[in-house]
């Protein structure tokens, strides 16, 4: 298949290159897009063989479900049940980067047959424009091949996936540059399966108290995020988390032994927002460099802080971290 590679204006998409894509989306097939987090890869969620290419192209285990994305929350009220908990965060932070794990109301879903469904109403002009054109629920996993980090630029996209994907709609860099906040509504107390932008601590002045299971304990429940069981990004390289100001220092001694050392400065970027959109791409980078060792500064467990030592701490195969 030859993949169409669209270049397009990331606030003020071409109308004509959406109509394409969203005619791909119609027809069943699947299109690459950006969101405000990482590129997407969607299909029509209600239709259950183009969801099921979804899963061939990234070669992903079919019983991981899909976040399943709209332009509001009207469109999920068949879908999904939203008590008082749900509606005050998609009050917050709709549209945007966070997606709720909520009762599921559809009998038969496409999806393996789980009792909740997560959802999503995205803020990103391209995704808007795209869900708007399909006129459909947009199931869509990040448009990585499984086991490699979320893509963030087109060219990932192209990377793990050219000739696999009918269209990739190119809008630049994501701004976000980590996965949504996961936050699981559908029990008692509200839990976060994984952080992201939206942060523990706004999430908590909407709806008080949350829950911050770690993956050991979560070991042994019906699976609360089906993503938990699959090993996640990994460089090739073994990664080293740590304190800031040491990384350099630490290089030398690996450098000393003949070894190539892929160095992260997380504490050079002006702000944490500005590294987490950087993370993904210089993970990638090292990768392709073939460094022997990588060095990341960790930062404080805070505000996004939380969602950056998360993906670094699945990245150096830290097993007790927390879900993603
Ligand atoms: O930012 C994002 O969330 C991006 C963009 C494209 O929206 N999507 C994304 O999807 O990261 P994916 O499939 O790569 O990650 C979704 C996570 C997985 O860990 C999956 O297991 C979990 O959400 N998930 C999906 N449905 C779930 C459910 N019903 N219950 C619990 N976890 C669920
Ligand atoms: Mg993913």
């Amino acid at each position: 298949m030859k993949t169409i590679h669209a270049i397009v204006h990331a606030e003020k998409p071409e109308l004509a290159t959406i109509w394409k894509a969203a005619e791909i989306i119609r027809a069943g097939g699947l299109v690459a897009f950006p969101t405000e987090t990482v590129y997407g890869l969607g299909a029509d969620a209600q239709n259950a063989e183009a969801v099921a290419k979804i899963y061939v192209a990234k070669q992903r285990p079919s019983d991981n479900p899909l976040i399943w994305h709209a332009n509001n929350l009207s469109a999920f009220e068949d879908v999904a049940e939203f008590g008082d908990k749900a509606r005050l965060l998609s009050e917050a932070f709709w549209p945007g980067p966070l997606t709720l794990v909520l009762p599921c109301k559809i009998p038969e879903k496409m999806q393996p047959p789980l009792k909740t469904i997560a959802v999503r109403v995205p803020s990103h002009p391209v995704t808007r424009a795209l869900i708007k054109a399909s006129g459909c629920i947009i199931a869509a996993p990040s448009a990585n091949l499984s086991g490699k980090p979320s893509p963030t630029r087109a060219r990932h996209v192209m990377k793990d996936l050219n000739g696999a994907i009918e269209m990739i709609l190119d809008g630049g860099s994501t701004s976000k540059g980590l996965e949504s906040t996961v936050v699981d509504l559908h029990g008692d107390t509200p839990r976060l399966l994984r952080p992201g932008a939206i942060t523990l601590e706004m999430l908590q002045a909407v709806i008080g108290k949350i829950s911050v299971p770690k993956a050991s304990e979560l070991e042994g429940e019906a699976p609360i995020s089906p993503g938990m069981k699959y090993r996640h990004y990994a460089p090739h390289a073994p990664v080293i988390l740590v304190d800031e100001g040491q990384a350099h220092s630490i290089a030398r001694d690996y450098e000393a032994d003949g070894k190539s050392v892929g160095i992260l400065e997380t504490s050079k970027y002006e702000s944490l927002e500005l590294a987490a959109q950087d993370l993904f791409d210089r993970l990638r980078q090292f990768d392709e460099e073939g460094v022997a060792i990588i060095i990341v500064e960790m930062v404080a467990e805070e505000g996004i802080g939380l969602a950056i030592m998360n993906r670094l701490r699945k990245a150096a195969s830290e097993a007790d971290a927390i879900v993603w």
